[in-house]
């Protein structure tokens, strides 16, 4: 747990009425340079895996072992966005977002890992960039979401040293090379995961079960971090430099005062030991001794790990509400359903106000001063109608919510810059293949035809509609 991506199968959302911007969502509180984007990640959309010289990634491997992932899905042809860059470019200008979050391919980049850059790699991530510009849209670069090359795992991964330090290398080519055009980076996404979920669970690649490793995997992920922002504050001198975490309030499920204990290390594992690192407080003493692990840790590492930070990334997808649990794996606490909730097709329950939490957590616990919802969305069982239109309205409605929880946060002091909808288009997600659809835009894997669904007009109706309204009036 702590996380782990529940495996709940399909819950059936009743059908919900569409409701109009208006009566739903006051967004009135947005500031007026709010940034409306989108966001992706490469090894869910690019395809092209063998293509201009980059090397297979952890998750090329994990995704051709059977029994990891549903279908035997891989993301070797994905949304084919190596090849269709104009398009998918089109489709956000039709969207009317202003800026587009993406990330970088490490093995396209630096096919070894470490050592020399891959000109006609780095050459598409140039292209995507100059593209993105010409349409008006700010791009915000990720550079790690989860595809390490292969050969680094092959020589130890996150859970070895080196390998924060081939990040930071990797990291330096690629501001030096876009940083003229990209003031906006994010090193890691969502580094929870790759710790805890490719490490600890291992429903996710590397797919490794061991606390151990999952512990040096974390620290290692945030030194790694560390040592990018400096090397891309040394290549790019008005850089604006994040980092993207997946974070979830968290509830006992009862007042008992094990699953008060409970609620507390879940907290720590999810929240708190991928926030107190990077804002100096070094990592939080009950995990250290509840997980038993020693921090591979140097001196000067805890202060390069808190390098100080332009924004925080939010991504916020589900609550969590737990229960002790004794005879589980760290953090002893196990996720529980709330049965009356609504849930996407993920099985995750659609919790709004846990985004409004969170957002004036960061803010008030952390004294965050710029944040982005870097991520916020939902997989729907889609159906294309006989006129190809998709009709989503549980989706538009997700939306909706979860803006107006924004904007409610800010209205409180929370100083959120922007929203980035997950995701523009359907892709490949991770363990659950393709049948888990998240995009603002259908994708027909079959063709490749795009098509804006209902949700993806009404997120263009409603940065229009704040737009005109004098909100919102930045990228
Ligand atoms: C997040 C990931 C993203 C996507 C969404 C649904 O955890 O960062 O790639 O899979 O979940």
């Amino acid at each position: 747990m702590g996380g782990r991506r529940p495996s709940g199968r399909a819950h059936q959302v009743p059908p919900t009425e569409r409701q109009s911007v208006s009566d739903l969502t006051d967004l009135t509180a947005l500031p007026a340079d709010f940034t409306w984007g989108v966001a992706t990640a490469s090894y869910q959309i690019e395809g092209a895996v063998a293509e201009d010289g980059r090397s297979p990634s952890i998750w090329d491997t994990f995704s051709h072992t059977p029994g990891t992932i549903d279908n035997g899905d891989t993301g070797d042809v994905a949304c084919d966005h190596y090849h269709r860059v104009p398009e998918d470019i089109g489709l956000m200008k039709r969207l009317g977002v202003g800026a587009y979050r993406f990330s970088l391919a490490w093995p396209r980049v630096v096919p070894g890992g470490d050592g020399p850059v891959n000109k006609a790699g780095l050459a598409f991530y140039d292209r995507l960039v100059d593209g993105l510009l010409e349409a008006g849209i700010t791009p915000f670069a990720t550079l790690y979401h989860w595809d390490l090359p292969q050969t680094l795992q092959d020589r130890g991964g996150w859970p070895a040293r080196d390998t924060a330090e081939h990040f930071a290398a990797y990291a330096s080519a690629v501001a030096e090379r876009l940083g003229d055009r990209v003031k906006d980076w994010a090193t890691l996404n969502e580094p929870l995961c790759s710790a805890w979920i490719g490490h600890l669970d291992g429903s996710m690649a590397p797919g490794v079960r061991d606390l151990t490793a999952a512990v040096r995997a974390s620290f290692h992920l945030h030194l790694g971090h560390g040592l990018a922002v400096e090397a891309i504050r040394a290549a790019s001198s008005d850089a604006r430099i994040g980092i993207v975490n997946n974070l979830s309030p968290i509830e006992p499920a009862t007042d008992s005062e094990a699953d008060h204990a409970a609620a507390v290390r879940a907290d720590g594992h999810t929240n708190r030991w991928w926030l107190d690192p990077i804002h100096g407080r070094g990592y939080p003493q009950d995990m250290l001794d509840l997980y038993g692990v020693e921090l591979p840790e140097r001196p000067g590492d805890l202060a390069t790990i808190a390098a100080p930070l332009d924004w925080l990334g939010l991504n916020y997808y589900f609550r969590q509400i737990v229960q002790d649990d004794p005879a589980g794996t760290a953090p002893y606490a196990r996720q529980i359903a709330v049965p009356d909730a609504r849930h996407t097709h993920m099985g995750w329950e659609v919790h709004a106000d846990g985004l409004e939490q969170l957002l004036i957590r960061l803010t008030d616990e952390y004294g965050a001063r710029r944040v982005y919802v870097t991520e916020n969305g939902s997989a729907f069982p889609d159906t294309v109608r006989p006129d190809g239109t998709i009709d989503d309205p549980e989706r538009a409605r997700y939306l909706d919510e979860h803006l107006a929880a924004c904007a409610r946060a800010v209205a409180k002091g929370a100083p959120l810059a922007g929203y980035f909808a997950w995701s523009l288009l359907d892709n490949f997600e991770w363990a659950y293949g393709y049948d888990k659809r998240f995009g603002l835009v259908h994708v027909d894997y079959a063709t490749q035809l795009r098509t804006i669904k209902a949700s993806g007009h009404h997120y263009a109706d409603l940065i229009r509609s704040v737009r005109s309204s004098g909100g919102g009036e930045g990228t």
